[in-house]
């Protein structure tokens, strides 16, 4: 999917104004960019949502690889400063690739909520909830245990979660119900903390709150990214000095007016002109 040239041909005076590349499978991004926006509003954004090949949790794995690679040359050649991988899926199996091959620096989710569960839990029993692909791979357990290898973590694969969120039925007997078949394992494991490791899922957190108890800790791994985004722009000396509120420019691979109204709850607000790209990614 390539966006139009005009796009990043605008006077961009120094990398630092450059944009934040922010993709996903669709709409579920927005979760992790209203998280980057809100601790960063002088930031360009440019979301790129895969519409026409997602969701990606049920996709294999070599074809997830293949999406985020081709969404990263698109980026990257359209001079963003850095890539914020905003699905859990694919931060799960492609982190590492997209890593090596991109000429700029990529922030995953998995670390970022693996480090704020391990702080959150008292007890390091700690639950994850993610697609079916982010479950298989194992990524949120090995970065959990990687930051304390005491701690006992049970993943649960919640696929009807996606389509519920997207559908808007947040406050819905059918939504309960499939909560407590899901989230019912995670309670028999007395967790403390369930990291919420699927970008759909914050829509749904006041039934998965209800369903798993007001004595679990609730872990948003888009909140937690979007400080370790801030932290790397720091680092690398690479904040946008500007003062002025950023302009945040959204593609998509199909159907952009969807995208632009199921993304307006994911975002919280309206999305304004969401652009069909051209091309292959
Ligand atoms: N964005 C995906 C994730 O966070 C959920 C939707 C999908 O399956 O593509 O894993």
């Amino acid at each position: 999917m390539s966006a139009p040239s005009s796009v990043m041909t605008s006077s961009v005076a120094s990398v630092n104004d450059a944009p934040i590349g922010i993709f996903d499978s669709g709409v579920g991004g927005l979760t992790v960019a209203r998280a980057v926006i809100d601790q960063l509003p002088h930031e360009q954004i440019l979301y790129v949502g895969d519409t026409a090949r997602g969701p990606y949790g049920p996709r294999s794995l070599a074809e997830v690889r293949q999406f985020a690679l081709e969404i990263m040359d698109g980026l990257v050649a359209r001079g963003v400063k850095m890539i914020v991988i905003a699905c859990n899926t694919v931060s799960a199996v492609a982190l590492e690739v997209v890593q090596k091959h991109a000429k700029v620096p990529v922030v995953g989710v998995i670390l970022p909520g693996a480090e704020a569960a391990v702080r959150a839990s008292k007890s390091k029993r700690i639950g994850v909830i993610g697609t079916v692909g982010t479950i298989a791979s194992n990524a949120y357990a090995n970065a959990i245990r990687l930051c304390d290898p005491q701690a006992s973590v049970t993943g649960q694969a919640c696929p009807l979660f996606v389509p519920l969120a997207e559908e808007g039925w947040t406050d819905h007997a059918a939504t309960e119900l499939i909560a407590k078949e899901y989230l019912f394992p995670l309670k028999l494991h007395k967790i403390d903390t369930l990291v919420l490791g699927c970008t759909h899922y914050p829509i749904l957190r006041s039934v998965i709150q209800e369903v798993v108890g007001a004595g679990v800790t609730l872990v948003d791994s888009g909140e937690a990214t979007a400080q370790v985004v801030a932290d790397l722009l720091d680092e690398k000396g690479l904040r946008n000095m500007s003062s002025a509120r950023a302009n945040v420019q959204f593609f998509v691979s199909d159907i952009p007016h969807k995208f632009a109204e199921v993304g307006e709850r994911f975002l919280g607000e309206r999305l304004g002109r969401v652009r069909r790209a051209e091309g292959a990614f």
